[in-house]
């Protein structure tokens, strides 16, 4: 048996930065399902929010001031409060002896820091025994990887296209709040105010999200394409093209995999139907497929639409969806603290 991470003990001293956020939230939520065992729990945001309450099991808890709080210890903190306030505030939580489990991109490609997906590489963390901070990947990273692993360890994979359609949840909670002022005033025959996208999302798509870079990508896309490769451990060819779609909650995405050997829809099945952490709903018959009005609030990846690329050998197409705030985030973010607390 490995050494643990965290020493043994009965409950766990556990802060959720960002704790007021949709991701925030989300990761109280699943502590709370999931029954994590937490002697003490901190939420904590901005000092605009400090004071505020918020609920875990019932009780409720005093929101602190990042910028004023203490770590000292604390065991595990669940950040997702922003790439910047991650780069100041997280070196100084495992300074003090914390393990920061940090959802933003702030650390994500840093070749020194894990980037953990557990049902793709939980081996991966043993990096973080020095650092102590572990990058929780992109959410549409997270949920197509946790696709592609099984049917790339049957048969490396060449090359991956990609396309997204992401819900506006994966921005935050301003961006949900933005979709319903604007569906509610088109529909009201009035104008729209834009200020979280940039442009109108609400009956729209928007083929961009983060910034655009010099060679036309945008990060999001980007983003996709480097922690693919780091997360599979393998140089696979990934292209991306992401776009922002009327949808509160649900990644889905097309994605299109070459593989350097021998694979087929039925193979590629019957491996995903045995994945972890995987559900296959494929039925063209019974038009049943995967959809993140149902994949909303559950904890699987959902892979469906599964089928030859007769334009290319050893090629498929794949539908994946899944609830980007769940497993893209909070609930990726409370398996890594799983394992920390676990026996290695
Ligand atoms: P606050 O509510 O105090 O602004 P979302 O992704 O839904 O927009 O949420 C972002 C989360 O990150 C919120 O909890 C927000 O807290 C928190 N946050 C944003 N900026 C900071 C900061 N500079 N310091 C601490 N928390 C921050």
């Amino acid at each position: 048996m490995g050494e643990r991470f965290i020493e043994e003990k009965e409950a766990y001293t556990v802060a959720v930065v960002g704790a007021t956020g949709a991701v925030g939230a989300t990761m109280l939520e699943i502590l709370a399902e999931r029954d994590f065992p937490i002697s003490e729990l901190i939420p904590v945001a901005s000092s605009r929010s400090a004071g505020s309450v918020v609920e875990y099991k019932g009780k409720e808890y005093i929101v602190q001031d990042l910028e004023t709080f203490d770590p000292t210890g604390v065991d595990i903190a669940l950040f997702s409060a922003g790439g910047d306030t991650s780069k100041t505030h997280a070196p100084r939580f495992a300074e003090a002896g914390c393990y920061v489990v940090d959802n933003s991109s702030a650390w994500r490609m840093d070749e020194d820091i894990a980037l953990v997906v557990p049902e793709v590489n939980p081996q991966a963390l043993e990096m973080a025994r020095n650092n102590k901070i572990i990058a929780n990947p992109n959410c549409s990273t997270i949920q197509m990887v946790v696709a592609l692993k099984p049917l790339h360890d049957a048969a490396p994979i060449e090359r991956v296209v990609v396309s997204t359609y992401q819900a506006v949840s994966g921005a935050g909670g301003k961006a949900m709040d933005e979709l319903a002022k604007q569906t509610a005033q088109l529909i009201n025959g009035q104008s729209t105010d834009v200020d979280v996208f940039p442009a109108r999302i609400a009956f729209n798509v928007i083929p961009h999200i983060d910034v655009f870079m010099d060679d036309g990508y945008t990060k999001e896309e980007r983003k996709m394409m480097d922690e693919t490769c780091k997360i599979m451990g393998a140089d696979i060819a990934v292209t991306a093209t992401t776009a922002r779609v009327p949808v509160f909650y649900g990644h889905s995405e097309s994605v299109n995999v070459t593989f350097s050997g021998p694979m087929n829809a039925e193979k590629a099945r019957a491996l995903l139907a045995d994945a972890e952490g995987v559900c296959v709903v494929d039925d063209p018959d019974g038009e049943d497929y995967p959809m993140p009005s149902e994949a909303a609030g559950t904890d699987h990846v959902w892979v469906g639409r599964i089928r030859d690329d007769h334009s290319y050998p050893n090629s498929l197409h794949l539908w994946v969806v899944a609830d980007n705030v769940r497993k893209g985030a909070a609930l990726n973010a409370v398996q890594i603290a799983e394992i920390l607390i676990q026996q290695q």
